[in-house]
């Protein structure tokens, strides 16, 4: 008793974001390269990361964090490649993270040699707990520290040929006071100096998940409007998944006012990972929204983090996993059926499948793996497959039969059976073969 203490309670008069629905797509910042890849057993070493560079290009990531090269030689290696094979597209920009010190500040420039278009991402540790336990310090002292390496990028980005943007985190804002989270930010816009052409991203980091997801999306609201200038402020969210609801954080932060989402791919990252982008993205195309992510072949997608990162997809994990996009179930079945040739008669494209979220075929999944057959399949299934897998048109009178006969199958070899033995169970029971 008494070890847990309640999230306290943020006062927000007229609160906006429930009335809205996500009408356009954030910015996308990937953060597979860095948050990713330093949670990871095995680190990526330079070909994994260049392949995973080259899918997050093809995706159309615009801004991808690729990591903290002041901090470790391969980071710096990897951008050094990155910039000397030419590798970087005039469209992206790089972008690193690094902490407030001049000899951090100077190597991370010297990473950043010939890249056209730069984000450097300053962040310190904000919150009660870091300020008192981990660090010592007061909050004017945390806000020099900011300062100073604020001051420090100024005066590295005078040198350095090519656009630098600056982004702050206030490190573990979810445990720091709001009014000082504005407070630090608010001096941290107006030492960088931002107008509409210089603006500055402000990322609000739930570096750990510590309440409901309207709670994150009320303190993006709040931090909305306490910054100063906020229409030359980019306000990024940058979500953990500690209690399993970074999506929905990100979403109705998103819907409090947030301008750009940084994340991962399938959720990499530390402890219960960062952000899923594909679910949010993917959530976003189901209602229509142009994303400017590319996720139509979704399995090498799943194929190409998978062995970057070497951590296998859940079967379950949002429109990737291997079962999200089958049934089993004979009524799941039935409907699905009913809905794919429904879908095939009309004139317009709106999709209208039961059990189905998003076409399969938008993510390049096929049909043929939508209906599966185990025991708890029905005979609209068994129809189903011996039609679209073999081309027989089965009378619905001999729907019952087969189908009693395929569940008898399937509950004697007490697994899923593979179309062939459905065929085979087809051709004992009218052909006696
Ligand atoms: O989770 C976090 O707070 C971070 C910061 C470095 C932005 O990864
Ligand atoms: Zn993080």
């Amino acid at each position: 008793k008494g070890k847990y203490r309640p999230y306290p309670k943020i006062e927000l008069p007229d609160r906006k974001w429930p009335d809205n629905t996500i009408t356009k797509a954030p910015i996308w910042c990937s953060v597979d390269l860095r948050d990713g890849n330093q949670a990871l057993i095995n680190p990526m070493d330079m070909n994994k990361k260049l392949e995973l560079f080259a899918l997050l290009l093809k995706l159309g990531f615009k801004e991808i964090e690729v990591g903290f090269p002041s901090a470790s030689k391969i980071e710096f290696d990897f951008l050094r490649k990155l910039v000397d094979d030419n590798l970087i597209p005039d469209d992206v920009t790089i972008q690193v993270l690094v902490q407030a010190r001049e000899h951090l500040i100077a190597k991370t420039f010297e990473a950043l040699e010939g890249v056209k278009k730069a984000t450097v991402h300053l962040y310190n540790s904000t919150s009660i707990a870091q300020r008192k336990i981990v660090f010592g310090k007061s909050q004017e002292e945390i806000i020099e520290l900011a300062l100073e390496g604020v001051d420090l990028v100024k005066k590295y980005e005078a040198n350095h040929n090519g656009e630098i943007f600056l982004e702050y985190s206030p490190e573990s804002f979810t445990g720091t006071e709001l009014d000082f989270a504005a407070r630090i930010s608010n001096k941290v816009t107006a030492r960088w100096g931002i107008n509409k052409n210089r603006k500055v991203i402000i990322n609000l980091p739930a570096t750990v998940e510590m309440a409901t997801p309207n709670i994150y999306a009320d303190q993006i609201e709040w931090m909305s409007r306490h910054l100063d200038n906020r229409e030359n402020v980019i306000i990024s969210t940058h979500t953990h998944n500690d209690r399993g609801t970074s999506i929905a954080a990100t979403e109705l932060a998103l819907l409090a006012g947030a301008d750009r989402v940084e994340g991962t791919l399938l959720s990499n990252g530390e402890r219960t990972g960062n952000v899923d982008i594909i679910t949010i993205a993917l959530n976003m195309t189901s209602q229509g929204i142009d994303t400017g992510l590319d996720f139509s072949n979704i399995n090498e997608v799943v194929k190409v983090v998978e062995t970057c990162t070497e951590l296998p997809t859940h079967p379950r994990h949002p429109y990737v996993g291997e079962l999200v996009y089958t049934a089993f179930s004979g009524s799941h079945q039935d409907a699905i059926n009913k809905g794919l040739a429904y879908q095939q008669s009309k004139e317009d494209p709106f999709w209208e499948v039961p059990y189905l979220p998003i076409d399969p075929a938008d993510v390049g999944r096929t049909y043929e793996s939508i209906i599966r057959i185990n025991s708890q399949s029905g005979k609209g299934g068994v129809a189903y497959i011996l039609e679209h897998n073999y081309g027989y048109q089965l009378p619905k009178a001999m729907h019952p039969e087969i189908g009693r006969a395929v569940q008898t199958l399937s509950d004697e070899k007490g697994r899923e059976l593979e179309p062939d033995e459905i065929l085979e169970v087809f051709k004992n029971t009218y052909f006696n073969i």
